[in-house]
Order: C-alpha cells, then sequence, then structure tokens
C-alpha cells in the first residue's frame, strides 16, 4: 500500500484495491485457475463488505445493499474455487459496478472521483 493512500479518503482507497482484484480475478476465471480465483474472491468479499460498512456508516442504504450483494457474490465464488470448481457466472454476478457508479459515484473536472450524494 503506497504512502499517500493514507490521506485518500476510506472509499477512494477500498476501490482502488477493488480495480486490480477484479482485474485479476476475471483473468483467473478466463485460465480456470481456482486457486488464485479463491485468492482473488476472498480478496474481493473483503473489500466489498468494507464498502458496505462505508455506506451504511453513511446511511446510504441502497449502496450499502449493492455492495453487500457483490461480498455476497464474491464470498460464493471464493467458497466454489475452494472446492474445485471455477464458476464462470461469478464475473456477471460481481460485475455490476456501473450499477453503482451510474447513481452515487461522480467524475470531478480533474479527472478524479468522489462519492455523489443523492
Ligand atoms: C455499491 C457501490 C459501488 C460498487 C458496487 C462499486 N463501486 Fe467503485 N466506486 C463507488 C463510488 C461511490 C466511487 C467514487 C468514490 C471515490 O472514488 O472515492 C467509486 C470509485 C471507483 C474507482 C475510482 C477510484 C478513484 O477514486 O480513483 C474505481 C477504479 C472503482 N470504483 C472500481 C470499481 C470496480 C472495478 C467495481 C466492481 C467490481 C466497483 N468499483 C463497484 C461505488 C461502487
Amino acid at each position: 500500500m503506497g504512502q499517500n493512500q493514507q490521506d485518500q479518503d476510506p472509499l477512494t482507497r477500498i476501490m482502488t484495491q477493488i480495480a486490480p482484484a477484479w482485474t485479476s480475478l476475471q483473468m483467473n476465471i478466463d485460465a480456470g485457475n481456482a486457486a488464485a480465483v479463491a485468492t482473488d474472491a476472498d480478496r474481493l468479499q473483503r473489500l466489498f463488505a468494507a464498502a458496505e460498512r462505508f455506506f451504511t456508516g453513511k446511511k446510504m442504504q441502497e449502496a450499502a445493499d449493492w455492495a453487500r450483494q457483490e461480498a455476497d457474490a464474491a464470498d460464493a465464488a471464493a467458497k466454489a474455487a475452494k472446492a474445485g470448481t471455477v464458476d464462470k457466472n461469478a464475473k456477471a454476478a460481481i460485475g455490476k459496478c456501473k450499477q453503482c457508479h451510474d447513481v452515487y459515484r461522480q467524475k470531478n473536472q480533474d479527472g478524479s472521483f468522489s462519492l455523489k450524494r443523492e
């Protein structure tokens, strides 16, 4: 974890870790690498659980629900992978990033992203 990440917003910190884990998960699903899928999906489960806590703390119930669904889907993919099954459907189940970004993420003029409150 880079030093200046400590200055970042907690959600930014979570999302910047979700992005590479998600990229890696998709590659490992395509490759059929169950051990690596389990590692990535476990990581995503933890990160989306952290996002759920963040949104719950902000009293953003819908976003918290979506984050929990992502965590649950990642948990299911991790459990299946540990049992030796690479579930291709996990890509669709966990890949619901846009649903939340469309509603709760805004792009700033400097190109960075921040939380949009409804
Ligand atoms: C429940 C809501 C939600 C879900 C689901 C979600 N995100 Fe986000 N994401 C956000 C919000 C809100 C922001 C803007 C806040 C920020 O960037 O600080 C964001 C920002 C980001 C950023 C920009 C980070 C930055 O500030 O530079 C990336 C990258 C990202 N998300 C990746 C993902 C990926 C990949 C997924 C799906 C696998 C995903 N997100 C799912 C809410 C969500």
